[in-house]
């Protein structure tokens, strides 16, 4: 967050309140946050408290001829990181997705190529109504990213249900996972636009007989994170998930699989791709004979014992492909010592580009968590981020992708430029080199 320009557009709702102590945990963390405030959030709280904590004066009126003279909501936008619209009302949300721009805050959102955030927040009826439901979708699509609401007690004395706004901390969780603030500082918007991401995710359960089945503790979150993430940046995403209790992500195209040998064949069904990234927890065994019928308890007999055999290595096969690579290969090492040890271990055993390594034991609560702490394992060397949530490395992760997407692009030009060249000065020479 240090150094990051987030624009807060403050909307009309009792909520408003909370933005307050999110402007001070902002700037805590040495974010700089500039504020447009709604007519509507006036009624609420007062830019004179609002000013007092941005340390800045707090927009309000579209048609304020100081601001407008330095073209004023273009530059409000154009001079963030993000933004982040908190309370976002029904009425907001209906505005923002059907492209209204009759105030600052609308003229602004319209205007704006940023990462934008919505934290919705209204009576659970409104949020209930298809309208809401209906606009929420198209904005979606459009790659806008929501964080919350929240279940539970409204102001309104009696009423409860999904309407609440999102906790600060949630808010700055979301906000650490916008393109601009959890990058390299570019807008990811559109960086893998025309670029194919495989992206497998979640567990394998390897099938003992009918009803039983040999399984571990992946969720699936940090994998349908970078999906996410990956088609916020533009690409086509095949998201190749194992059995996971999360909703397929919007606008991703996400194939259901049980066992590591269907998701082998699911992958190589979704190749050619740019990218591919192995987050799945693949079982490395299956059960050698899979009986067709439950296994029944024999009074006497002793216990059954199952024998295993290996499961295919996904990541090694499409790593070592002859034809038809994908031009970044990236495996993850959950691991729980010496985790970086293993990591490069793992990166020259299975012929991948990169490793994203990272500490599964039990006290770090990765396993079906929301946070993260990861190594980056390349040839080149380790980069170490910090602990943050399982969506802030998804982004930063692809942001990485892309540079080095973007990089092995001018690599392979150059590459070929010096080659073309050599082969102008000397062509009889550079004839025989092939040949030999
Ligand atoms: N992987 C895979 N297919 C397998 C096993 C693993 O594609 N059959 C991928 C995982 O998706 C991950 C990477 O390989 O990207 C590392 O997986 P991990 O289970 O940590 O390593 P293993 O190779 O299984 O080694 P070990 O279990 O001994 O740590």
């Amino acid at each position: 967050m240090k150094n990051k320009r987030i624009l807060l557009i403050i909307g009309g709702g009792i909520a408003a309140y909370k933005c307050l102590d999110l402007i001070r945990r902002l700037r805590e963390f040495g974010a700089g946050v500039r504020v447009v405030m709604t007519r509507a959030a006036q009624e609420f709280i007062t830019p004179l408290s609002v000013s007092a904590l941005t340390n800045e004066r707090v927009f309000t009126d579209l048609f304020d001829l100081d601001d407008e003279r330095e073209i004023g909501h273009i530059r409000l936008s154009r001079e963030a990181d993000a933004i982040i619209v908190a309370p976002a009302t029904a009425d907001l949300i209906a505005k923002i997705a059907g492209g209204h721009a009759n105030d600052l805050a609308t003229s602004v959102l319209l205007a704006s190529d940023k990462a934008l955030l919505l934290a919705p927040a209204m009576n659970p009826r409104m949020w209930l109504n298809p309208a809401t439901q209906r606009n929420v979708c198209q904005l979606e699509a459009d790659g806008v990213r929501f964080v919350g609401p929240e279940e539970g007690e409204m102001a309104e004395r009696g009423e409860a249900g999904p309407g609440r706004m999102a906790e600060t901390s949630e808010l700055i969780s979301a906000l650490e996972a916008m393109p601009g603030i959890a990058g390299s500082g570019k807008a990811l918007l559109g960086s893998l636009s025309g670029k194919h991401v495989v992206i497998t995710s979640g567990p394998t359960h390897e099938p003992i007989d009918p009803v039983r089945y040999i399984a571990n503790r992946s969720s699936g979150k940090q994998g349908h994170a970078i999906a996410i993430a990956a088609q916020r940046a533009g690409a086509k995403v095949t998201l190749i998930s194992g059995p996971v209790d999360l909703p397929d992500p919007s606008g991703v195209d996400t194939w259901h699989v049980e066992t590591a040998t269907e998701m082998k064949d699911a992958v190589a069904g979704a190749l050619p791709a740019d990218i591919a990234v192995f987050c799945a927890a693949v079982a490395d065994w299956k059960v050698a004979e899979q009986v067709g019928q439950k296994i029944k308890k024999a009074k006497g007999a002793p216990s059954p014992t199952l024998k295993l055999v290996t499961n295919p290595d996904i990541l090694k096969t499409v790593a070592s492909l002859k034809s038809g690579r994908p031009k970044l290969v990236v495996g993850f090492a959950a691991e729980t010592e010496k985790v970086i040890d293993h990591a490069r271990a793992k990166l020259a055993s299975k012929g991948c580009d990169l490793i994203v390594a990272n500490d599964v034991s039990a006290a770090t609560g990765v396993m079906g968590g929301d946070r993260n702490s990861v190594h980056l394992v390349t040839h080149d060397g380790e980069i170490s981020w910090p602990e943050m949530s399982k969506d802030a490395v998804a982004a930063k992760l692809i942001d990485e992708l892309a540079l080095r997407l973007g990089d092995s692009k001018l690599a392979e030009s150059t590459k070929k430029k010096r080659g073309q060249r050599r082969a102008r000065a000397k062509p009889k020479k550079t004839k025989k080199v092939r040949k030999t």
